[in-house]
């Protein structure tokens, strides 16, 4: 079977990849999508018939499906994902390393015969607006239907990426579920297998995911590629491919102010993405630009602008509710994928978390009957939901602008629940790159006494295509390029009490910290110097509609100098594992940090 023969596009180097891949796979066919509704909604009808979507009732969820994966496919596997750059060293001490040789032939000899009984589909997309000079194209060849559909929500799909691509560059993105069908077998609803491999070749470009059909093993243009490999490509071309999301900050005035948010999977980017102003914030407005990922560029006008390389939003269902997340939960009235949450017995959709009494009874995520009772959850804890971006109320008219928006701060913040304040400034760029270099975030909150932090800087452990030492570098002298470089800050809205309790209300109540931060960042708001960085006095934030008390405030606030400096000795082995490739300005960003803590009192309070 030849591409050439129902081919879609001159490109010549597409072209030959689909017969190596079509020699190599042995698909019973092939199929390019072209991306319309009529396409979706075929392939929506077809996944029905095979038992791996389930139709939600067309009133309370228009249009909307239900998929249970298999139990042994439930999310990113950190463990199996590679980084296949030509030496260790490239990959770094933080990525799991193969040689590139090695893995392509253990790859190979998965992927021969892998989609046979099964149809090829070419998905080609693009990461960004059509035509932007800050997007990237991809073609994805994979065998699993319900991975083109999240494609089409998720990225711009289709003949009009092939029309614009021309004959030039793409990142091949192949993708088997390694369940191949013999003649006759009966498929299953999730094909999967129990072996799984998502690999990067960040030198050539290329991504090769096998045997899962989950969220960001199996939707390749998403961590495989505006991620790891983008990541790669922004060291090589001087800009940043990061895990952020972007919001713009509206102010009675009309005066709009662009922050770009980087926190750990599940801490919160995409309840900050589409924040409502609470009570006390009349006149202010929240536009959504992203909720996972943004591309940033030097613009002319010396000023970083980003964009949202995704079209849509693929997040995390169990704790959205009317009152974590409105603009969430009107967005997924119509038009969505619902994976692993639970089934109410009038056809809609369940999840931990959700508001009101749960259903009497459900199916839960695993296909067997639930009832609050139940000791099983009724959704998974990685249960997802997969909406156009055109969908949330909040969404940016500026959204799809082709040259990005600009971003005036960028916020760091992990999962905390002591040592670190609400808020504090970087005192500069080299200070900013420090704190976001060691920004950690707890696993679990469960764990008593010293919590084990895992450190995830900037929120790339797991997305960054290279030695992450180097990453920091790339950051240090991209933000000395440019003319007008954004503040950076961290936040944590995690820090608890002396029962266990969260200090800081969050969610919509954020928006006081993000006010702030929009001040700072337009160089008006005012501040104290702490030995963390500038922070906020209560009087310097807006409480309105809020009774949060001065001394509440300033204990989230305090900074223990022996926590802070037990920190900075943990910092050490987290530099260590890098050797001479760390950049000297973060061990001295640490050293300074110490001293000042040494100098400071037991415990440094908030002045009133
Ligand atoms: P990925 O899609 O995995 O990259 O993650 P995300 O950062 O978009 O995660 P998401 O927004 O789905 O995170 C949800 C989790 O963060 C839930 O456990 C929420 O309860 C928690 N969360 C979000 N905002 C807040 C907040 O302001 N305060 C507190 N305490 N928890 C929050
Ligand atoms: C994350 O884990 O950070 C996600 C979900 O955004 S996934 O796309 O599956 O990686
Ligand atoms: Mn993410």
């Amino acid at each position: 079977m030849s591409a050439v023969a129902a081919k879609k596009t001159n490109n010549a180097a597409l072209l030959a990849w689909i017969d190596e891949v079509v020699k190599l796979c042995q698909p019973e066919r092939i199929y390019w999508c072209d991306g319309s509704q009529e396409e979706y909604d075929r392939l929506c009808r077809e996944m029905v018939a095979a038992g791996t979507l389930i139709p939600l009732d067309d009133k309370k969820r228009p249009h909307c499906f239900l998929a249970r994966s298999h139990a042994s496919d439930v999310a990113r596997v950190e463990d199996r994902t590679f980084i296949c750059s030509k030496s260790k060293d490239e990959a770094g001490p933080t990525n799991n390393w193969a040689d590139p040789a090695e893995m392509k032939a253990t790859l190979k000899k998965l992927f021969a015969g892998a989609m046979k009984g099964r149809t090829l589909y070419v998905v080609p997309f693009s990461m960004g607006p059509l035509g932007s000079p800050i997007a990237h194209i991809g073609v994805q060849l994979t065998d699993s239907p319900y991975a083109v559909v999240n494609m089409r929500i998720m990225t711009r799909m289709g003949q009009k990426v092939l029309d614009r691509l021309h004959d030039g560059p793409f990142v091949p993105c192949l993708h088997s579920v390694g369940a191949p069908l013999a003649p006759g077998q009966k498929d299953v609803a999730w094909p999967c297998n129990e072996t799984k491999y998502i690999v990067h070749f960040p030198e050539e470009r290329a991504i090769w995911s096998y045997g899962s059909g989950y969220g960001g093993n199996a939707l390749l243009g998403k961590k495989c590629f505006a991620l790891r490999i983008a990541s790669a490509m922004a060291r090589d071309e001087g800009w940043l491919a990061e895990h952020m999301l972007i919001l713009g900050v509206e102010n009675p005035a009309g005066e709009k102010t662009y922050v770009a948010a980087a926190f750990p999977s599940a801490c919160g980017k995409t309840n900050f993405a589409m924040m409502i102003p609470p009570k006390g914030f009349d006149g202010w407005k929240l536009w959504t630009v992203g909720d996972d990922i943004a591309w940033i560029k030097p613009g002319k006008d010396g000023r970083l602008h980003a964009i949202n390389p995704e079209a849509g939003y693929f997040g995390v269902a169990p704790g959205t509710s009317m009152s974590t997340n409105p603009n969430a939960m009107r967005m997924l009235d119509r038009n969505g994928l619902f994976t692993n949450v639970a089934l109410t017995d009038d056809g809609d959709v369940w999840w931990e978390g959700m508001d009101g009494d749960p259903p009497a009874h459900a199916v839960d995520w695993r296909g067997q009957d639930w009832t609050p009772e139940s000791v099983n959850k009724g959704a998974h804890p990685n249960a997802r939901f997969t909406v156009p971006a055109k969908e949330c109320p909040s969404l940016d008219p500026a959204w799809e602008d082709p040259q990005g928006v600009p971003i005036s701060a960028f916020i760091f913040g992990g999962r905390l629940s002591k040592t670190f304040p609400l808020v504090y400034q970087a005192f500069d760029w080299s200070h900013g790159v420090y704190l976001a270099a060691t920004m950690g975030s707890e696993a679990t909150a469960a764990a008593i006494g010293q919590a084990a932090i895992r450190r995830d800087p900037m929120a790339m452990l797991p997305f960054c295509g290279y030695n992450m030492a180097d990453y920091w570098g790339h950051w240090l002298d991209f933000g000395r390029k440019v003319a007008n470089a954004p503040s950076i800050f961290r936040v944590n809205w995690f820090r608890k009490d002396e029962h266990g309790r969260f200090i800081w209300p969050g969610y919509g109540e954020n928006m006081r910290v993000l006010a702030w931060i929009v001040e700072r960042a337009r160089g008006r708001g005012h501040a104290v110097e702490s030995p963390f960085g500038y922070m906020p006095r209560h009087h310097d934030l807006n409480w309105r509609g809020l009774d949060f008390s001065e001394e509440t405030f300033r204990r989230l606030m305090e900074i223990d100098r022996d926590a802070g400096l037990a920190e900075t000795q943990e910092q050490v082995a987290h530099f260590a594992q890098f050797g001479a490739r760390l950049p000297k300005e973060l061990e001295l960003q640490r050293q300074l940090l110490a001293a000042r803590l040494e100098r400071g009192p037991a415990v440094w309070k908030m002045p009133r």
